[in-house]
């Protein structure tokens, strides 16, 4: 089982950076396999600690793959990290083995120190039909248009009837991208 989490990692410097991440638990660790090149993998590398933040704040996964990454965030408990202040609840955790590959590592993790602070208000399908659209989009590169066409247009059912103003923001920043996309992709068809 996989759930979408935002990492937060910390560079040597201190700089904090935010992305998205599927976490998965394996044997009472859990454990990540970023894609190389990734600032987030460089980062853990370097300091060993991460946090990890749930959140139903759809916008911060939207905004990674669209330029809006400025989230607040506060120092973390016991870790050298950072907490998403949206995040309804948090684990921090601390590097215990890494699986080197060329293409995608694997790293686990033990987790020191969790933290509870807003209670989970159930199952919003147009927050889910904006990390379906987010992992769309992360993919763009790789899809023919036809899909991508079809899978939004089943998608926006569900920001139609049940999306607040976080959702529509999030889905708006990622159909500006998927439109960007698919304007580039006909300019380059005509050259
Ligand atoms: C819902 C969601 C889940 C993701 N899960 C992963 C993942 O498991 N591994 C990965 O390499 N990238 C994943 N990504 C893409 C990364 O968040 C994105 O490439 C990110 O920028 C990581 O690169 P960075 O560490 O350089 O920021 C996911 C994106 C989304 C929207």
């Amino acid at each position: 089982m996989i759930y979408e989490s935002i990492l937060t990692s910390v560079s040597s410097d201190g700089i904090p950076h935010i992305a998205p991440f599927g976490v998965r638990e394996h044997q009472g660790l859990i454990f990540i396999a970023p894609f190389r090149p990734s600032t987030t993998l460089d980062n853990l590398l370097a300091t060993r600690q991460a946090v990890l933040n749930f959140t139903d704040d759809v916008r911060v996964f939207a905004g990674s793959l669209t330029g809006h990454r400025d989230w607040p965030l506060r120092p973390a408990t016991q870790v050298n990290g950072q907490v998403l202040i949206s995040a309804l609840t948090h684990q921090e955790l601390e590097l215990v083995e890494v699986r080197d590959d060329e293409v995608r590592p694997e790293l686990y993790f033990r987790i020191v120190h969790e933290e509870m602070h807003t209670p989970f208000r159930g199952f919003n399908r147009a927050q889910a039909a904006v990390i379906e659209l987010a992992v769309l989009v992360s993919r763009l590169h790789m899809l023919p248009i036809e899909k991508i066409d079809a899978e939004l247009e089943y998608l926006s059912i569900a920001i139609d009837k049940t999306a607040g103003e976080k959702e529509l923001q999030a889905w708006q920043w990622l159909i500006d991208k998927v439109e960007n996309h698919k304007a580039m992709m006909a300019g380059s068809n005509l050259a």
